[in-house]
């Protein structure tokens, strides 16, 4: 009888030298890096240790995407901004450069926020998508993309490597881990966690608004994880970028100390609600908050994390292809059998 795992919880897929995430000790591990250690370092610098190689010629791939982007533009109108990237990597020749997918996301998140805008090829990356798409605080963005990049089997880089494991190419691997971001357990979280924090601020009471809540059976979004039994260590460094940006922005320094305020109530709450189940903050939680204050609409965060973790699926991408083993695992069948059989 094969054993079957809910949801491959607790099932080791395979080895990788990339990331380690230790739920246990609420630590995450780049490359032999704690991920605190990473905070100052650039986006090209952090894919250059992701990847083990150099991302060269990421500012010139900006240039030669933003045409055939801005020509794409007038199919973005109705698409979610996660698919308008999507669309955006199907217009691109398809070639192996890295560079090439990695400026396709962040020049099409820059150009559905400004069609006109273009690329400088001798800029900082993060600097650059900043300047085009308007954002104000781009060392924030930085932190937030550095902070995001990698993060070990999660549901949209084990779809990025099953999809590399066919030999489809980086391409269908990227499009592929887009679609599993997409949705509220996973990437889309970080816009309905403003919604909530905005429906605490017209509460009453905000800790019976947590138990009604949990009570109707609803997920408090930004909170617990399928491998961190303490608080995802990504949700402090994202909260200390909050914090340094709040030091010139009194509009976040108050929205922050309400999250903060926030968070202390809905992590009793779930106490509370399932005793047997330790349900910490995530990185979803504070990620709302500077994303906000960075200048992103509610419906961009999705896309804004792609942008970021692009980095950790195309690392994963490239050690699956050398692996080279195709990803088949097996379903026990619980079906009807013939009858005879
Ligand atoms: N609010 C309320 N209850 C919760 C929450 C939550 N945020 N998270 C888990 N639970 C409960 C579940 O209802 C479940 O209860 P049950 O056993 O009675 O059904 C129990 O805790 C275990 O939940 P699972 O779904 O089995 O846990 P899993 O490890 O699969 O889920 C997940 C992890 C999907 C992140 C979950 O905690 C969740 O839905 N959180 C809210 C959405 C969110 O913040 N997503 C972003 C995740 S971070 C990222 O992907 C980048």
């Amino acid at each position: 009888m094969q054993v079957v795992s809910s949801g491959l919880e607790g099932v080791c897929v395979g080895e990788s030298r990339i990331s380690l995430v230790d739920g246990q000790a609420g630590r995450l591990i780049l490359r032999g890096f704690h991920l605190h250690q990473l905070g100052e370092k650039g986006y090209e610098e952090l894919a250059q240790i992701l990847w083990e190689v150099p991302l060269s010629g990421l500012g010139e791939a900006r240039v030669r995407v933003a045409p055939l982007l801005r020509e794409a533009l007038p199919l973005a109108g109705g698409l979610a901004p996660i698919e308008w990237l999507r669309l955006a990597l199907d217009r691109l020749p398809d070639g192996k450069n890295p560079a090439d997918w990695v400026a396709a996301l962040g020049v099409a998140l820059a150009l559905r926020r400004n069609p006109q805008a273009e690329p400088d090829p001798q800029a900082d990356h993060v600097a650059d998508i900043a300047r085009m798409a308007g954002l104000r605080w781009p060392d924030g963005l930085r932190r937030y993309w550095v902070c995001v990049a990698e993060h070990g089997m999660n549901a949209s880089t084990f779809t990025a490597r099953v999809v590399a494991s066919t030999r489809a190419g980086q391409r269908a691997a990227l499009s592929a881990a887009l679609g599993a971001l997409q949705g509220p357990l996973h990437g889309g979280a970080p816009g309905p966690v403003l919604d909530m924090l905005d429906e605490l601020q017209l509460a009453p009471d905000p800790a019976a608004w947590f138990g009604q809540k949990l009570g109707a059976g609803e997920r408090l979004m930004g909170f617990g994880h399928r491998i961190y039994r303490v608080r995802d260590p990504r949700a402090e460094v994202l909260r200390t970028a909050c914090q340094k940006i709040a030091e010139h922005s009194p509009e976040l320094a108050a929205r922050l100390r309400f999250a903060e305020q926030m968070e202390g109530l809905a992590t009793q709450a779930l106490a509370a609600h399932k005793p047997g189940r330790v349900l910490q903050t995530n990185v979803e939680y504070y990620t709302a908050l500077l994303l906000e204050a960075i200048g992103f609409q509610r419906e961009e965060f999705t896309a804004v994390f792609a942008c970021g973790r692009v980095l950790g699926w195309l690392a994963h991408i490239a050690e699956q292809e050398k692996e080279g083993r195709l990803i088949r695992p097996e379903v026990r069948y619980v079906g009807p059998l013939p009858a005879g059989d």
